[in-house]
């Protein structure tokens, strides 16, 4: 030992030899607390926690077109936001990405696989078994999902202070995201199962298990879809997923937006109300030319679909409403109004649409000059393992 620790060693030992029993107690008792307090600290870094082991923050670096170095882990507060396709979730990642502290970006479509893939092994015994015994359990396979779905979303586009993720039916695995990112919260959008069923088949948007011919299956799909995502929303609680009606985000964006950017801890920026000016800027709302919602989401807010399934469906569709889609009145739509009064929109919302209207050529021109969308349009939600409706 080097002569000043054995120095050290007998000062003490002085030191305390000259103490009187109270003295000796007290050292005794400052000792034992510090060796506590050094201890727990230790096990905090590398205990595990009860839903999921790693809690050691992997930290990983990329540097943004700005310069500045961003770092991103598990820990981070990520935003997850999806919903049934077509419920609106495009135009909520873009207002949320016209904001300079936030970036959603394109859909990965790789994120809700990997989900569906996962949820496949687990559910079968036999293959969890195989897995276990490869020593692929349930903490390698977290944290590798975890990993894969981290640098996807922070890679795919650039950096920000808050990373988002729009793959509308990443909302089924809310729950078990909940438990990879911790900080993680969830915007479920919710649109009037009518309207988004009629927007599936009058646009054609391929989603494995929904019947494109008829009404009556496709509700019936929605309904099964919207209640997976009602349970899990209400499993990761209220603190951590916020359910967003589409036609009250239309009709009143400014009020809604408050309440979402509060929700997520978000400052309020009012470039979320005007996200048509920030498309395809940098740090603004970058379009895929192939996504389904691109040529609308160029426009501002506005109320055009609202109302555009009303008179389309087939009566005996109509008058079975009730039973064939339940969660249309659990959500508080009535099944048996058509249109049911969604409300009034916001006089700026009002004027946006007429705007849209009076100039409708003027936007189909826009859509062309960004290429929007390119002919023919490839599917949105085409593969067995993003959907399971
Ligand atoms: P319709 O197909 O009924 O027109 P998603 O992005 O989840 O697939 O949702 C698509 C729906 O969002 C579309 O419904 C589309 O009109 C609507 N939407 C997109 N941009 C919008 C905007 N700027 N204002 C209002 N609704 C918009």
């Amino acid at each position: 030992m080097a002569p000043k620790y054995i120095r050290l060693i007998s000062q003490v030992k002085n030191e305390v030899a000259r103490m009187g029993r109270g003295g000796r107690k007290l050292a005794l008792l400052v000792a034992v607390l510090l060796v506590f307090v050094v201890v727990t600290y230790k096990l905090q870094l590398c205990a595990p926690s009860d839903r999921g082991p790693v809690m050691v923050p992997k930290q990983t670096y990329v540097v943004g077109s700005d310069s500045r170095v961003y770092s991103y882990d598990r820990y981070m507060p990520l935003i997850f936001i999806g919903g049934v396709p077509r419920s609106g979730t495009t135009l909520m990642r873009a207002m949320l990405d016209a904001h300079p502290d936030v970036r959603c970006g394109q859909e990965t479509r790789v994120i809700p696989r990997i989900l569906q893939m996962r949820q496949h092994w687990m559910k079968s015994k036999k293959e969890t078994l195989r897995l276990e015994e490869a020593g692929v359990d349930k903490e390698v396979l977290n944290s590798a999902i975890a990993s894969f779905c981290l640098e996807v979303i922070a890679r795919h586009g650039e950096p920000a202070p808050r990373l988002c993720n729009k793959d509308p039916l990443t909302l089924k695995s809310a729950d078990y995201l909940s438990e990879l990112f911790p900080q993680a919260k969830f915007i479920f959008m919710v649109r009037d199962g009518r309207a988004t069923v009629h927007s599936i088949i009058s646009r054609q948007v391929t989603i494995t298990g929904f019947d494109l011919t008829s009404y009556r299956q496709c509700l019936q799909r929605w309904n099964n879809a919207i209640a997976t995502m009602y349970d899990q929303c209400q499993l990761v609680g209220s603190d951590r997923c916020m359910m967003v009606y589409y036609e009250q985000l239309v009709l009143h964006p400014a009020h809604w937006m408050r309440e979402i950017l509060e929700f997520l801890d978000v400052p309020w920026n009012e470039s979320v109300l005007h996200h048509e000016d920030h498309i395809n800027k940098p740090g603004g709302v970058l379009l895929s030319k192939v996504e389904r919602s691109s040529d609308q989401v160029i426009k501002p807010v506005n109320v055009e679909a609202l109302t555009k399934w009303v008179g389309q469906m087939p009566q005996d569709v109509v008058a079975d409403m009730a039973e064939l889609a339940p969660m249309l009145a659990k959500l508080g739509y009535d099944p048996n109004a058509n249109p049911p009064n969604y409300g009034s929109p916001d006089a700026f919302v009002a004027d946006n649409t007429r705007r849209i209207r009076d100039q409708s050529s003027l936007w189909e021109k826009k859509a062309h000059n960004l290429q929007l969308p390119l002919a023919p349009v490839v599917d949105e939600m085409d593969t067995t393992a993003t959907t399971t409706a």
